[in-house]
């Protein structure tokens, strides 16, 4: 533990000792089958990355070959230049030679049970048909498309035909408001929209060509034209001369559209991420290194077989839906499967239920949904056949320790092993995370870095620190699928990334983490949510999983506030579990288990119950907020990615346990 008095670094007190080798059947027939192979591999790839990223990326189909792997000038990096490919086509066509021809591509559930598979070649067919049909309407390489689209097919349908004619997309996430399209319209300069009439959530249909109409409704700028699919069949209203129906767009162009061929530094796609403070980021990624990084993660650390059924649950509105749902899976050839709806519909057990009927291998999903799952209450699970499950994964957020273990033995068996991926919207594929036939796993970590990713953690200074030790995570040279910049924003790019390290190159994450003496990566949480208690520098997570550790909670969140003493004092807000009251006996259990778990100095002052925690859509919970709620002022800053705003009105009026 380091001495507040002489350091800067934040403190770690939690100690996880249960270590989960991965499973010998498992390793006997993976890709990197040893601990052993993978340090052997992770060395070469960081000695000579060059030909370490040249093998993986001469995996895919270039129609010029690139020149130079890399060319790197602090913060700009361009990778594979020189090379022409066509992401569509490295997604699509590649497969259509062989016996993926007839392999399915996705499997589609819909929220109101409705089916749908598409072959490899049928999805190529709908997506040149699209890509005529976004051709037709006068869209071009460089111009962007707005996607604001359910989670079905035509999503990621939409995005590879954008791929395919070299347009940018910028998927807006469906369950976001007309402001929300209305910022991203503004900032991206979409001149086309491709949207449905409604969508299905809760049993409930979303009004998605209403919010478009919205969000328009003060005149189209530059917006040229929408295409609207059918899906739910609500009214909705067309306007002549630039709204068109999908079906009847698509009935008047050809299904042929041939892939042509665009620098690899071609953009690719625009994603919004909310910063923590002011307007959204518009996270630039191109065509030749994001494909690459994608494809070889996905190929990796899920362990691709062809007899696979992959599902990953985020919706394309994240970066885990075009990474992990779209581009990653489809360049490897994978059998997509897709759910539209909301796990609860028509009950708790959705989510098993598809995995029995669908024979699903691999599944990926947050912490935020597994916390849920435990929330309400094992039977669920245990009504349902998983042993189709042969390998687990998540991502968003640092998983609790004890939601790991439920993960590990209620979905997985016991058998499957748990891979837990460390990336950002930013970094375009996974960064830090277990192989799954090599890496010992630990619940919380997401353990040791991807080839060719040199992660550290570091001080102020930008020295790396000793095993233990908290400081800031940053990724020390660049790789293949990392942001472009943010789009339309230099001067922000470098101030959000690159400043803090500036003399060294090194890209900032943003995350507070330690190492452990194995080389494990723990993240401690975002550095701007680190509380300074007594001179004490204790990250957000570790207080969390102590809280979740006990068995009346179900979620926690914890966030600092003004302490006279102290500097700031320790505000825990917590849900629990079905039965269970919020009482004083019960916070006061909970800050004497801090207390005996982690320390006195991290014993929450104060714990507040609710029955929910503020969310953004993606299930990140919102401490920002909370810790405005915590010290009594009224809430500001950009709301808009909040899930449930009823959710922040209930929390002010709650007391103080
Ligand atoms: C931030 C990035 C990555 C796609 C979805 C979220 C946190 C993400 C983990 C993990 C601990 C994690 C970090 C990161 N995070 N995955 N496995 N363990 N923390 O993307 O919205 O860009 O958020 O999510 O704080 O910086 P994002």
């Amino acid at each position: 533990m380091s001495d507040p008095a002489i350091s800067n670094n934040i403190e770690s007190h939690l100690v996880e000792n249960r270590v989960f080798p991965p499973p010998a059947e498992f390793a006997q027939r993976a890709r990197v089958g040893s601990l052993a192979e993978y340090e052997r591999m992770y060395r070469e790839s960081i000695d000579e990355p060059d030909k370490f990223w040249a093998r993986e990326a001469s995996e895919l189909l270039w129609q010029e070959p690139w020149d130079q792997v890399l060319e790197w000038k602090c913060p700009d990096a361009r990778w594979f230049l020189g090379g022409k490919l066509n992401v569509s086509e490295n997604c699509l066509d590649r497969h259509l030679s062989g016996p993926r021809r007839d392999k399915v591509a996705i499997d589609f559930e819909g929220e109101p049970d409705d089916r749908r598979t598409l072959t490899y070649a049928q999805l190529h067919a709908e997506v040149c048909r699209f890509a005529n049909v976004l051709k037709a309407r006068g869209v071009g390489a460089g111009d962007r498309v707005l996607i604001y689209l359910p989670h079905v097919p035509e999503a990621a349908i939409s995005m590879l035909a954008c791929a395919r004619i070299g347009a940018v997309h910028s998927v807006v996430f469906g369950g976001f408001s007309a402001d929300s399209i209305k910022d991203r319209l503004a900032d991206s300069g979409a001149k086309l929209i491709v949207t449905a009439d409604g969508g299905w959530r809760r049993g409930k249909i979303v009004p998605l060509k209403a919010n478009v109409d919205a969000a328009l409704k003060d005149g189209d700028g530059q917006v040229e034209g929408v295409v609207v699919l059918r899906r739910a069949e609500n009214d909705v209203t067309l306007k002549s001369g630039r709204d068109v129906w999908w079906h009847e767009a698509a009935a008047e162009v050809s299904a042929d559209c041939p892939a042509e061929p665009f620098d690899s530094e071609h953009p690719l796609f625009i994603l919004y991420t909310s910063g923590s403070t002011g307007k959204p980021k518009g996270i630039l990624h191109t065509s030749g290194g994001y494909l690459v990084g994608t494809y070889a993660t996905t190929k990796y650390y899920f362990d691709l077989r062809e007899d696979d059924v992959y599902w990953c649950t985020a919706d394309v509105g994240w970066v885990t839906g075009h990474s992990y749902v779209t581009y990653g899976p489809l360049a490897n050839g994978a059998t997509v499967l897709m759910y539209e709806g909301a796990p609860d519909t028509p009950d708790q057990g959705r989510w098993w239920k598809l995995i029995e009927e669908h024979r699903v291998s691999i599944l990926y999903t947050a912490p935020t949904a597994i916390r849920a799952f435990i929330k309400w209450g094992d039977k669920w699970p245990k009504g349902y056949d998983l042993s189709s499950l042969r390998l687990l994964g998540t991502v968003g957020e640092p998983i609790n320790p004890e939601a790991w273990m439920w993960y590990r033995e209620l979905i997985g068996g016991g058998r499957c092993p748990i891979v837990d991926t460390w990336w950002q919207t930013e970094t375009g594929g996974h960064m830090i995370a277990p192989f799954p036939g090599a890496t010992p796993t630990k619940p919380g970590t997401a353990t040791r870095p991807f080839f060719g990713v040199d992660a550290a953690v570091v001080d102020d200074a930008g020295v790396e620190v000793g095993p233990n030790v908290g400081g800031k995570l940053v990724i020390r040279r660049p790789w293949p699928s990392m942001l472009r910049g943010i789009y339309g924003d230099p001067a922000r790019f470098q101030q959000a990334y690159w400043e803090d390290y500036k003399a060294r190159g090194y890209y900032f994450t943003g995350d507070g983490a330690r190492r452990d003496e194995h080389g494990n990566f723990w993240i401690v949480g975002r550095i701007d949510d680190v509380l300074n208690v007594a001179g004490h520098r204790l990250g957000t997570s570790e207080i969390e999983s102590a809280l979740v550790a006990h068995p009346a909670v179900a979620e926690a969140a914890v966030v600092g506030r003004p302490d006279e003493i102290k500097g700031q004092g320790v505000v825990a807000f917590v849900t629990l579990k079905g039965g269970q009251t919020a009482s004083k006996e019960t916070a006061d259990a909970l800050k004497k288990h801090v207390g005996t778990s982690i320390g006195a100095i991290a014993r929450p002052d104060q714990i507040r119950f609710a029955d929910a925690l503020p969310k953004t859509r993606s299930g990140k919970i919102m401490r920002r907020l909370l810790k405005q709620v915590a010290s009594g002022q009224t809430v500001t800053g950009d709301t808009t990615t909040l899930e449930d705003l009823s959710i922040l009105a209930r929390l002010q009026a709650s007391g103080e346990e």
